[in-house]
């Protein structure tokens, strides 16, 4: 893997909803405050850590929502800020409405909080244009283009219509909804969000879970392919995967001993005189299971009674969009059940739980993050949660224990905590008590396992990983050499079919003269396409070959009375004009009893599935089936044929369009285009086709001829043109030449 300053990128722009900092107003001086939250914190210590680094870095531009006035100050040597003023009554309809209000309770599983309004919507879209205006003003080439988070879904998509070149990266700091929770968005919406993310050559996810949730809602919803994890969008391919985010774990470890935590901790142990810590930190979200958490807690006091007097909770939590309801009422009720716990059980002399509403400075953090004998994560859903990994990181000197809720994305990594389900009072209760008793050495043993992974795997290793898969994808989608068929050569091809006397015409037929349908029995060419074809047949100087894997009864019924030459099954029949079907070679079938079984074996395990069974190979269809039984069955269906096939060295499996075919290797698209070829004296021959299985036709054209593949995969045809429907165009610029 390379490192960051290997990487080839000039600049870095940082995109996210929020700058990492804020202006406070004391008296008559600004003073800039770290805005509080998972992302900031985490892209703050990339970037310090970035530019401390003795190699010079690429510059860093930060781009985000804040007070105009940011730009002037020097805030903060590492990067340069770029605030996008978003007018209040779009951001409170954008940031209070569609993320905080549509997208976090549905993406957390909150959804009955859910709101569906579209106004929301429309505010989104405008805001997601505002960020791109300010972009657009600052993209030069070379520069690496990073977007973070839920608030800018359609940023990249923006970017990428305007930048078609531009290297961007995309990371999601929430979770990812399964496909079921995604659909509960209207159809526009989500269709928006997942092209929208599309636009990047690599969207990031905390968990391997969240990133097959999206590769299978892109599957379903915009119907793109996928191979793996690799994602193709039209002419590009853009790749999903996971990067668990770390901290700048050295950043905490080290602050454990330092003046500033120290005077924290001798404070903290005063106040504690000998009774254990358990502590909680998160901002104030009912995503965070706070309710739970105090359930909790209230339980465990009750039930193990032996640590009244001997414990302290301090339950820290940070202010968060208070100007939306729902969390203003979630602080009532924390409050209330606080307040509950403290009447029920505290005493002059003893407060079972000290709650704080506010934001701490870091080194009073690392000091209750060092002292905690437990910290208590109780996440009803969480995209990572870094105060965990900060805990395990600040445990130095002394030992603590995590419990950790199994809903957030850290649980993955944390596996030596102990992880509890927030919704199992009961066994948090045990928990809790299970921390407070751990033997040191168990406790040690398990904390270094974690620090072990978490050193490993932070914040600098994230970056990295990300950044090179970035750049590889990048390198893949510059490899692919798809050239599209542009006006003037396509002048210059009829240029050439003008002048010349003798023409072939190799033809396929579904997805090239008809677009593909859900039903293959309904692929009838329009009347249009036909009247084009007849035209050129009419032209004594041409001859015409619908060359398709189709059978002989379905051509003959497609193009009877034309005066094409027609060839079947993928090159095994040909049929010239007022003659009888003719076979190309010589083959034994007996095979199709051996494989017929096992086809019928998949149809019922695919629902949906279809045998076809040809003269001289089977293939099975899944168009209808469902995609995810059907990439599954799929795969399995290849080994099973494989195991066969080492016995059948004369047989090969062809991959379609959601078609498996069996058939001989003994005839191809390509050698009967080949013996036709040879037979005359052609000057002008062109190939259009669709499918992998017209690659074997234009490998053989000769460099004199034309190749065109309609669709945006690479291939061996020297264009490619974008959907099925230019072909009529392509077909009527020659017939225009032949009247
Ligand atoms: N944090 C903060 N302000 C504080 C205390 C802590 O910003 O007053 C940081 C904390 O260090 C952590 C982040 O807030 O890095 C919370 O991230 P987490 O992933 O746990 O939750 P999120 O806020 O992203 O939902
Ligand atoms: C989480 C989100 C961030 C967000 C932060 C604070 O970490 O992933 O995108 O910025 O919470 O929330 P806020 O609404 O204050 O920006």
């Amino acid at each position: 893997m390379k490192t960051l300053d290997q990487i080839n990128f000039k600049r870095l722009i940082i995109v996210s909803y929020r700058l990492p900092f804020k202006l406070v107003r004391k008296k008559d001086e600004y003073y800039a405050v770290q805005n509080s939250g998972g992302l900031v914190s985490a892209i703050l210590s990339l970037s310090d850590k970035m530019q401390s680094l003795e190699r010079t870095m690429p510059e860093i531009l930060w781009v985000g929502m804040g007070e105009k006035k940011l730009s002037d100050e020097n805030i903060h040597s590492s990067f340069r800020l770029f605030p996008v003023e978003i007018p209040r009554k779009i951001n409170d309809k954008y940031y209070g409405g569609f993320c905080n209000n549509t997208i976090w309770p549905l993406f957390h599983y909150f959804t009955s909080s859910t709101k569906y309004d579209t106004s929301y919507f429309e505010a989104y879209k405008t805001a997601n244009n505002l960020f791109f205006d300010k972009l657009r003003e600052l993209i030069e080439p070379g520069d690496l283009i990073w977007i973070h988070d839920y608030q800018l879904f359609f940023l990249p998509e923006l970017v990428r219509q305007s930048f078609p070149k531009a290297l961007i990266g995309f990371f999601l700091h929430i979770p990812f909804p399964s496909f079921e929770i995604l659909r509960l968005l209207p159809v526009k919406w989500r269709e928006m969000i997942l092209k929208g993310m599309t636009g990047a050559d690599l969207i990031g996810f905390h968990t391997n879970d969240y990133a097959q949730y999206f590769i299978r809602s892109v599957k379903r919803i915009l119907g793109y392919k996928v191979d793996r994890n690799y994602i193709n969008v039209n002419n590009r391919i853009t790749k999903a995967d996971a990067f668990p985010i770390g901290i700048d774990f050295d950043k905490f470890h080290d602050a454990c001993f330092v003046g500033k935590t120290e005077q924290k901790k001798k404070k903290i142990m005063d106040f504690l005189s000998g009774k254990k810590l358990v502590f909680s930190l998160d901002r104030l979200d009912y995503s965070k299971g706070f309710i739970h958490r105090l359930k909790a807690y209230e339980r465990f006091l009750e039930k193990y009674p032996e640590w009244h007097f001997k414990v302290v909770f301090n339950m820290i939590v940070i202010p968060s969009r208070d100007i939306i309801q729902e969390y203003r009422l979630l602080r009532k009720e924390i409050e209330a059940i606080s307040g509950r716990i403290n009447g029920k059980y505290g005493t002059l002399d003893w407060m079972p739980l000290v709650y704080q509403y506010k934001s701490i400075p870091f080194h009073e953090m690392v000091a209750i993050y060092n002292l905690s004998d437990a910290g208590l994560i109780t996440p009803l859903r969480d995209g990572m949660n870094l105060v965990a990994k900060e805990y395990i990181a600040s445990q130095n000197g002394h030992y603590g224990m995590l419990i950790i809720s199994e809903m957030t994305g850290a649980a993955v990594e944390l596996n030596e905590a102990i992880t509890i389900n927030p919704t199992d009072t009961e066994k948090t209760a045990d928990a809790i008590n299970q921390a407070l008793i751990m033997p040191e050495e168990e406790k040690i043993r398990r904390i270094l396992k974690m620090q072990n992974r978490l050193k490993r795997y932070d914040i600098f290793t994230w970056t990295n990983d990300f950044f090179n898969q970035l750049e590889d994808t990048k390198k893949e989608n510059d490899s692919l050499q798809v050239n599209f068929l542009n006006e003037s050569t396509l002048n210059h091809i009829r240029e050439k079919y003008c002048h010349a006397k003798k023409r072939l015409f190799l033809i396929d037929y579904d997805g090239t003269l008809t677009s593909l349908v859900k039903t293959p029995d309904t692929a009838i060419m329009n009347d249009n396409t036909r009247t084009m074809l007849e035209d050129l047949i009419a032209d004594s100087r041409n001859t015409v070959i619908i060359i398709s894997g189709r059978t002989r009864e379905f051509m003959d019924e497609q193009f009877k009375d034309l005066g094409a030459v027609l060839v079947a099954e993928h090159g095994f029949f040909t049929r010239y004009p007022g003659n009888n079907w003719v076979n190309n070679a010589e083959i034994n079938l007996s095979w199709k009893n051996r494989i017929r079984p096992l086809l019928d074996d998949y149809i019922d395990r695919c629902n949906g599935s279809v045998i076809e069974e040809k003269y001289s190979s089977m293939a099975w269809h899944y168009r209808n089936a469902d995609e995810d039984i059907a990439s599954i069955r799929i795969n399995e269906l290849k080994d099973d044929l494989r195991e066969i096939l080492v016995n059948e060295p004369k047989l090969q499996v062809l991959e379609g369009d959601k078609v498996l075919e069996i058939k001989s290797i003994l005839y191809d698209k390509g050698s009967i285009a080949t013996h036709i070829i040879n037979n005359d004296n052609y000057d002008f021959i062109i190939a259009l086709g669709d499918d992998s299985t017209d690659e074997d036709l234009f490998k053989i054209i000769p460099e004199s001829g034309f190749t065109i593949r309609v669709g945006s995969k690479p291939t061996n045809a020297r264009f490619n043109i974008k959907n099925q429907s230019q072909i009529v165009k392509i077909l009527s610029f020659f017939s225009d030449c032949s009247r």
